[in-house]
């Protein structure tokens, strides 16, 4: 994990309230794993003073580009939106645990809302191995779905709450249409608001297949020491930091409440 100052190349609106801004990644820093994510200072002043955290989107490895998708919904984001190509960001990373395969060779990759970045970038890094993900994309109607790079091996299937566009409903409502065949030997990685990625669980479990999340909980401190982003897992009393044991886990070792 590095402290660098990246150039900003791009920062254009990929949907409703849905910015992605591209950065030069400097040679001295090594390539993010999917699901890692970088702690961004959006401001030079002390407002906001915390870091914020955000998922790698995409990264270009000939040309050292990474980018991030990011919803407009608070105050750093929101100056976030205005940074210019040109303009340099201060970040932090690549940092936390990241999506690792397994022995299964069918993946699944789910993501909604703010979780979509990070689970693009896994699918088409996937896609790069010579896997073939099914990408399961929830979003409330088509004007939230971000124009996205997918690599022509990412197969995408859209769900919306209202069916604006692909299918009507939500991901794990699509996820249980398909046949045992179909998901046999699969795993899920999957990142997302916590009751889809719960759902999504709770479909996983019972079928045999490994399911790892990406957790998005508020970080404070954003180094472990304010115990601020904990979360509960199945082992009595004992709780994780996703800001430094995650934010990956796997989703059976949370105590989903
Ligand atoms: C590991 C990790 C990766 C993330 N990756 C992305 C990403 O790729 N793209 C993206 O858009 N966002 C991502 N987030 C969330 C992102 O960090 C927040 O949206 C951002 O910090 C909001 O900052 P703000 O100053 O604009 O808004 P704030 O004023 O901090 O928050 C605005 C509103 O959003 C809520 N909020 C803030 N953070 C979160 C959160 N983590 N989960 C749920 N609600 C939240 C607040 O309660 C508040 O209501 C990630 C978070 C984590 C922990
Ligand atoms: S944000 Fe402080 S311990 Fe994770």
């Amino acid at each position: 994990m590095k402290q660098f100052v990246a150039d900003v190349l791009e920062n254009s609106v990929v949907a409703k309230d849905y910015r992605e801004v591209f950065v030069r990644w400097p040679d001295e820093v090594r390539v993010p794993f999917p699901g890692q994510f970088l702690s961004l200072r959006v401001n030079r002043s002390t407002v906001p003073f915390l870091r914020r955290p955000f998922a790698v989107a995409s990264f270009d490895k000939p040309l050292r580009v990474a980018s991030i998708i990011y919803h407009v919904r608070g105050p750093g984001t929101e100056i976030l939106s205005r940074v210019q190509p040109g303009e340099k960001l201060d970040l932090l990373g690549p940092r936390g645990f990241y999506f690792r395969t397994g022995v299964q060779n069918r993946p699944f990759l789910v993501g909604g809302g703010t979780g979509t970045g990070p689970i693009v970038y896994a699918a088409n890094s996937l896609a790069e191995r010579g896997y073939k993900p099914l990408l399961v994309l929830g979003h409330r109607n088509s004007a939230s779905f971000p124009q996205l790079r997918l690599n022509p091996e990412v197969r995408l299937q859209k769900c919306t709450d209202d069916g604006s566009q692909g299918f009507q409903g939500t991901v794990v409502d699509y996820l249980s249409t398909l046949s045992t065949e179909a998901i046999r030997d699969g795993f899920v990685w999957a990142c997302g608001p916590q009751a889809m990625l719960k759902a999504l669980h709770n479909w996983a479990h019972p079928r045999g297949l490994p399911c790892f999340v990406s957790l998005e909980q508020i970080i404070a401190c954003g180094v472990g020491a304010c115990m601020g982003c904990t979360v509960e897992t199945v082992d009595e009393r004992k709780f994780v930091r996703v800001c430094t044991e995650g934010p990956v886990f796997d989703s059976e070792a949370i105590k989903w409440t």
